[in-house]
């Protein structure tokens, strides 16, 4: 295949997938399009007990360490409003993270990687993660095994605020740890006008709100970074009669793991002191999501390399408060979570989102290039080490 007709190819895949785009967990199709792309490139597609998501492994020609890319798969329940030709034919489906790019561009970098098979110094595993979009998917890929035997991992999301060319890298932290909390607020219930009979949960649970807010303020330092929202408050039913229940959700989200167990102590001491000066309850519901996304720094300067001799334009992405679950698999193994140039109308998860297709085979030719570099990194730390130490080659 041709540069020109791996593009178009590349194109093709993409377009398919976001026509039939399905939700977290339930990516049973595009799970057998993803196994049918790779067998038909001649990638061992590996045994997984997950129903979703395919993991298959690329032998190199001589023995080595083995890389992982991961691509998530998953798409959101939305409504497209994008007018595209070729936009979503599942109602109130849609491909608005660009997963299905993701997903393209990992096909394609496997299409590369085993054409110049006979350039692997070590072994490819492919990780076609499913349920990023609702957390949990990548700690089901871990627990089914498939990130053992590997040295290192590589995942990229698109950006639509870089130009295509452009690529977002930088070590340390680079997303946010994502907790989820909900807070029921039990007091008594009474009639509008005889507040004295009741407890109220609707003046409490205000309380809280406000005091909540004091905590990025106050209780951390000014030179770390967090949030607390609280997004959802539900209680009451009607215009006179004070609610005997009012529950408040929300999230935090941080860099720091020290910050964000500070964060959860915090919320805990001012629910219960708050709700304690109304006479009322409370019961918190503590969601625990992902942490932080920290790239490593080794990891980072070795694919800074590949994508300068691929002439992509690098930039200092500025780190943004949402969430990856790859932070996982950065928890078992080094990483590098990266962020590719895609010049997309509107932010993620936007009904109009959109990618700019020119940026997937780049995208492709940059998990290859990468995956490549990370198996030299290897195997010339593994020579110089085998080299003082007389120890054998890899096996
Ligand atoms: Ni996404």
């Amino acid at each position: 295949m041709i540069q020109s007709d791996l593009q178009e190819y590349l194109i093709s895949i993409r377009r398919y997938l976001h026509q039939y785009p399905e939700l977290s967990l339930q990516e049973f199709e595009t799970t057998k399009f993803i196994q049918k792309q790779l067998q038909d490139t001649g990638i061992h597609v590996r045994k997984t007990s997950l129903k979703t998501g395919v993991f298959a492994q690329l032998q190199g020609k001589s023995p080595g360490p083995t890389i992982a890319l991961r691509a998530d798969i998953d798409a959101l329940p939305i409504e497209e409003q994008t007018g595209l030709s070729y936009a979503s034919k599942v109602k109130g489906v849609m491909h608005a993270c660009g997963h299905d790019f993701h997903t393209a561009a990992l096909i394609g970098a496997a299409y590369l990687l085993k054409k110049n098979q006979n350039k692997l110094k070590g072994n490819i595993r492919f990780i076609f993660q499913p349920a990023e979009e609702i957390g949990g998917g990548a700690e089901q890929v871990i627990d089914d095994g498939q990130l053992e035997g590997v040295e290192a991992i590589i995942g990229l999301h698109n950006k639509p605020e870089l130009p295509v060319g452009t690529i977002g890298l930088k070590a340390g932290p680079v997303m946010a740890s994502v907790d989820r909390f909900r807070i029921t607020v039990k007091g008594k219930g009474s009639h509008a006008a005889i507040p004295q009979n009741g407890k109220d949960p609707i003046l409490a649970s205000s309380q809280m709100v406000t005091a909540l807010h004091s905590i990025v303020s106050r209780n951390i330092s000014p030179l770390e970074s967090a949030v607390v929202s609280v997004t959802r408050i539900t209680g009451g039913t009607t215009w006179n009669v004070i609610p005997g229940e009012v529950t408040l959700e929300g999230t935090t989200r941080t860099f720091n793991d020290r910050i964000r167990e500070e964060i959860k102590g915090s919320v805990q001491t001012i629910v219960e002191n708050t709700v304690r000066a109304y006479s009322g309850e409370a019961i918190i519901d503590w969601f625990p999501g992902p942490p932080p996304v920290i790239n490593d720094t080794e990891t980072i300067e070795t694919i800074y390399q590949a994508a300068q001799q691929q002439g992509l334009n690098t930039v200092d992405p500025e780190p943004t408060m949402g969430g990856e679950d790859f932070a996982f698999y950065q928890q078992q193994i080094p990483g590098a979570f990266v962020f590719f140039g895609t010049n997309g109308n509107e932010d993620w998860h936007h009904p109009a989102f959109t990618i700019d297709e020119s940026s997937l085979i780049k995208a492709s030719y940059f998990l290859y290039e990468s995956a490549l570099s990370l198996l030299q990194g290897f195997q010339l730390k593994q020579d110089k080490k085998r080299e003082l130490n007389n120890e054998p080659e890899w096996k």
